[in-house]
């Protein structure tokens, strides 16, 4: 199993091309299930979490082709098998999404729980409870959800009970296809799925809404092909700067979107880093020691759970105390055990860290526990005196593309190891 190797103390410096975003990427390809014709995703990022996606979606029939890298030709034609296995859900929580579309185009899908993660138990009775109100027998039984309907989806009122980003996707893409007019209420806002109801829009839709808390579909007969390129990815983003503002650097991120992470930028800036931004690119430059942040995460356009672990590794290096209370995951704070391995000084007390600002870490090898807390290691690592080993970086791979190579380019020491 691959390790990634760190030796600490490399001052970054230079540019780092942002990948397309993992989260907004999955649902755009489960919505191909949403037409017979060919979608076309430009900027798709090369991670694991999409290797599932394409492994599940070629399961369910969809032809899917790559003609060259970060982009993929899929198209639903053929016959379809509404059947999403455990041997692929329990790879990937955001499988789930395959369900909304499956039983709006097709009136059928039996889906596996994706059962619980490391972060929480994250349960998808809200994605259910939407697709009961547009009229689906929904039952749950050998740990398949088994969703049916005959005929099309009627056109419903769906209040969520949170803010939900994938429940919002999967009835937002079973709405397009309903009878009628249905209202999300309580609508997750995230980034997205902006982009996934700009994609949905060019398929034929009719969406409005999407990025505040009420969107409102109309349902339309059918959809079309369409081609479309995935928004920049805002956590890969914000991971970089914060590399940046620990090393004490000077980086800047091109191909992103300042837009999508107002919350992280403030925060960074809250550090003491010097922050400049263009349309779609981020200049981040740190000539002390940071200072230590503290915040909840919230839903969008709050701060992010995804970046929660990344600014406790900033807090463990920076002057000063940080508190941090995670409010979206039960269980998100696996990387403190990690972290403290390294010198850090961090207390939890149920949802709320205390993060107690040290000089140095010492490098020390750990484990990396989830897809945000193994980038948490990663930064910290990056400041260590001495080497670094990170056990399970598959966590990274899931939505972090080329790594290694990036942080080489501009100037970490870092080696991918196979052990
Ligand atoms: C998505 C992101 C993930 C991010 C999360 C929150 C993708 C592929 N993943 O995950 O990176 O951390 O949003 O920003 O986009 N909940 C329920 N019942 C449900 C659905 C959700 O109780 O039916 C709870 C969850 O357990 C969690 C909260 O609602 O506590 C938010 O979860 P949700 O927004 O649905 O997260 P995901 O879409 O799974």
């Amino acid at each position: 199993m691959d390790k990634l190797l760190i030796r600490g103390g490399c001052r970054l410096e230079g540019e780092v091309l942002i990948s397309g975003s993992k989260n907004a990427a999955l649902p755009l390809m489960a919505a191909s299930l949403l037409t017979g014709d060919a979608l076309r995703l430009g900027n798709v990022p090369d991670l694991r979490d999409i290797q599932t996606m394409v492994h599940l979606l070629r399961g369910l029939g969809v032809v899917m082709e790559q003609p060259t890298p970060g982009t993929w030709r899929m198209s639903a034609e053929g016959p379809i098998t509404a059947v999403a296995p455990y041997e692929i859900v329990k790879q990937m929580r955001a499988s789930i999404l395959v369900l909304g579309p499956l039983l709006a185009r097709f009136g059928e899908a039996r889906v596996s729980l994706p059962g619980g993660c490391a972060i929480g138990s994250r349960p998808v009775d809200q994605h259910i409870k939407g697709l009961e109100a547009m009229g689906a027998e929904v039952v749950v039984e050998g740990g398949y959800v088994h969703a049916r309907m005959a005929g099309r989806l009627q056109g419903a009122r769906v209040l969520f009970d949170m803010a939900t980003v994938g429940g919002t996707e999967n009835i937002m893409m079973a709405a397009t296809l309903a009878d009628g007019e249905t209202l999300i209420e309580n609508a997750a806002r995230e980034p997205e799925i902006v982009d996934l109801a700009v994609l949905l829009r060019s398929m034929g839709a009719e969406i409005d809404g999407a990025g505040s808390d009420t969107i409102r579909i109309r349902g339309v007969e059918q959809l079309h092909g369409a081609l479309h390129q995935v928004v920049p990815d805002r956590i890969e983003t914000g991971s970089y700067l914060i590399a940046a503002a620990m090393t004490q650097g000077d980086v800047t991120c091109r191909a992103t979107r300042p837009d999508l992470l107002e919350a992280v930028l403030l925060k960074l800036e809250e550090a003491g880093c010097q922050v400049d931004r263009g349309t779609d690119w981020i200049r981040l430059q740190m000539d002390e020691r940071p200072k230590a942040v503290s915040f909840r995460t919230q839903p969008y356009p709050a701060f992010p759970t995804d970046m929660q672990a990344q600014f406790m590794a900033l807090d463990a290096v920076a002057e000063g105390t940080g508190t941090i209370t995670e409010t979206i995951f039960e269980n998100r704070f696996m990387h403190v055990q990690e972290l403290n391995r390294l010198g850090a000084r961090i207390a939890v007390d149920g949802h709320t860290a205390i993060v107690r600002g040290t000089g140095h870490l010492d490098g020390a090898p750990v484990i990396a526990t989830d897809l945000r807390a193994s980038m948490s290691l990663v930064l910290a690592g990056l400041v260590a005196r001495g080497q670094t080993l990170i056990d399970r970086i598959y966590h990274i791979d899931r939505g972090y593309e080329r790594i290694e190579a990036k942080l080489q380019r501009l100037g970490a020491d870092v080696r991918r190891v196979a052990k």
